[in-house]
């Protein structure tokens, strides 16, 4: 009986030291299994006179039942231990601020459009826009540039067949819209062009903005006056001065090219010059009654020298970590 005593103490200590549930099995072994302390007790029982056995039998199964129980309850907590473990270490917070989605941005050359376009409203033109694949005629000839003109190579074309290019410059847009609309005309056209000449400051395909006023007493100092008037304001500097060089265009005469005061010294930013008589007998408007200016203006020039970018490939990249710096 004392034995027995032992046994139920020393089962209920191991397991209640036991750490997990194969560890419990393990030490159940110990008293309930073919060799258990208990099982050979309870085989031992036919040894004991008649008169001890059923008290002894008894006493035998009250142990008995005492360890299952603490054995069950002991699996139990085990249990409970460990999923309360895995909770714990699995646990979200769900309190702390998502990852959120990234917003995007506007790119730094549409930005520059739309802030050109915006400045060109205010002077009271409107805008204008034609087709990026554009046919040999407008691009060129309608442009007082016939075949085999040498201004022609100077364009670096990107054929689609004999009759189509990728346009190499905005300037067709002016001879569809003088089909379409009579003067008194003052837009100004931003897009996309294309030529065949990549370097730092050169991408297969950039964008221009060009500009025209034709009306009847339009002058070479409307000109100056539209252009200064719009790098001041898009640059913010009251200062800026413009320079114009003697230079020549096909469809402009005279023809002029536009630099603008930089760091103390001179910076290209497009060609200029009063609409070419040959350019308005093309498109049918009276060259004895009306004179029109034109401009173009390469755009990532002006981003590059607004942001202070120093490769023009940067903007074509998609890179991230430069585009995010306009946001
Ligand atoms: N189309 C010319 C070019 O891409 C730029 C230009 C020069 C446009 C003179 C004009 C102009 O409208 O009058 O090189």
């Amino acid at each position: 009986m004392e034995e027995l005593q032992q046994i139920l103490e020393q089962a209920l200590k191991q397991f209640a030291d036991t750490t997990d549930e194969a560890e419990l099995e393990q030490v159940k072994a110990r008293y309930l299994g073919k060799e258990g302390s208990l099982t050979v007790l309870l085989k031992g029982l036919g040894k004991l006179s008649a008169e001890q056995r059923p008290a002894a039998g008894a006493r035998i199964n009250q142990v008995k039942q005492g360890i299952e129980a603490a054995l069950q309850q002991r699996r139990e907590d085990l249990q409970n231990n460990k999923l309360a473990n895995k909770l714990a270490a699995e646990s979200l917070d769900v309190t702390l601020p998502g990852r959120g989605l990234g917003t995007g941005g506007l790119h730094p050359v549409t930005r520059t459009l739309q802030r050109i376009e915006q400045l060109f409203h205010s002077l009271g033109f409107a805008t204008a826009s034609g087709p990026e694949i554009e046919s040999d005629f407008y691009n060129f000839t309608a442009l007082n540039i016939p075949e085999n003109h040498p201004a022609r190579a100077m364009h670096d074309t990107f054929y689609i067949d004999s009759q189509h290019v990728l346009r190499t410059h905005t300037s067709p847009v002016q001879i569809r819209y003088m089909e379409n609309n009579q003067p008194p005309l003052k837009i100004i056209s931003s897009g996309r062009v294309y030529r065949f000449d990549s370097d730092a400051t050169h991408s297969p395909m950039f964008h221009q903005v060009e500009g025209l006023w034709v009306d009847e007493e339009i002058s070479f100092s409307n000109l100056k006056g539209v252009v200064q008037d719009f790098l001041k304001r898009f640059f913010e500097q009251d200062d800026l001065q413009v320079r114009f060089r003697p230079s020549f265009f096909p469809f402009t005469e005279p023809s002029a090219e536009m630099d603008m005061s930089w760091n103390g010294g001179w910076l290209e930013i497009g060609g200029c010059g009063m609409v070419h008589p040959n350019v308005l007998k093309n498109v049918n408007i009276d060259s004895e009654k009306y004179l029109g200016f034109a401009f173009g203006l390469g755009v990532e020039r002006l981003a590059m020298l607004r942001y202070g970018v120093n490769d023009l490939r940067q903007f074509y990249d998609s890179d991230l970590r430069f585009l995010k710096q306009f946001n």
